[in-house]
């Protein structure tokens, strides 16, 4: 029999609640997987924003806007104010607790289509979150907001079950396939690797630069 949280289902001592109840994420929930031996910190994130940054430099873009989707504790949105001031972070959460304690804009991903595009957008660890129609939506938005480069993690069911380290990792949230998240990103963008994806008709990339 699967898990309890197999289909995002999150069961505790009280009701069930879904995996995209926004109240789930409080403070206990930033404690428990962003202390010690959680998902990341900001000297990783630091590491992985450097790269993105210059990998996005590399490909003769310019970064001067950047969407922060399910920003938590906004370190994304802290390593840009420190190392490049001058670019526009916008940073966005669904959790209350997170926009009033990290100063995000409480805007859900599945509801809101940005009017504007933003060079960077960065969507980490956030879709699994999302029910299957809500996350179509999510992505769909993501793909009217990003002009340049994308940076997306989300774990896949493989990835829960192989990959990562299930006491450091939220397992209640929704086990969707690769399959599943490429044929809806693929409608917006190419993907690069390394979590990287492009826009259609964005930045021409080497044929062994990209996958196909
Ligand atoms: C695992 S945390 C990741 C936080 C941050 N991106 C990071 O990697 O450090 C997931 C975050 O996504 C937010 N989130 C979940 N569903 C969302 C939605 N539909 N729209 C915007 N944010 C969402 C949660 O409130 C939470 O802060």
């Amino acid at each position: 029999m699967p898990p309890a949280w197999h289909d995002g289902t999150v069961t505790g001592a009280h009701e069930p609640r879904p995996a995209d109840d926004p109240h789930r994420f409080d403070d206990r929930y930033y404690r428990r997987f962003y202390g010690d031996g959680g998902a990341h910190d900001a000297v990783r994130i630091g590491h992985l924003a450097t790269a993105v940054h210059h990998m996005a430099l590399w490909w003769g873009m310019r970064i001067r806007t950047v969407l922060d989707v399910g920003a938590g504790m906004g370190m994304w949105r802290d390593w840009y104010r420190t190392n490049h001031p001058n670019v526009g972070v916008l940073s966005i959460d669904v959790s209350e607790y997170a926009c009033a304690t990290w100063g995000h804009e409480l805007l859900d991903i599945a509801e809101w289509k940005p009017h504007t595009s933003f060079d960077l957008v960065v969507c980490h660890s956030v879709l699994q979150y999302i029910d299957d129609e809500r996350a179509v939506r999510a992505i769909d938005h993501l793909g009217a907001a990003t002009g340049e480069l994308l940076y997306l993690e989300a774990p896949t069911a493989h990835d829960l079950t192989e990959v990562v380290d299930p006491t450091g990792t939220d397992m209640e949230v929704y086990h969707r396939t690769g399959d599943w998240y490429r044929a809806h990103l693929e409608r917006h963008f190419r993907q690069v690797g390394a979590g990287l994806w492009i826009p259609h008709g964005g930045v021409p990339m080497y044929e062994l630069e990209a996958s196909r």
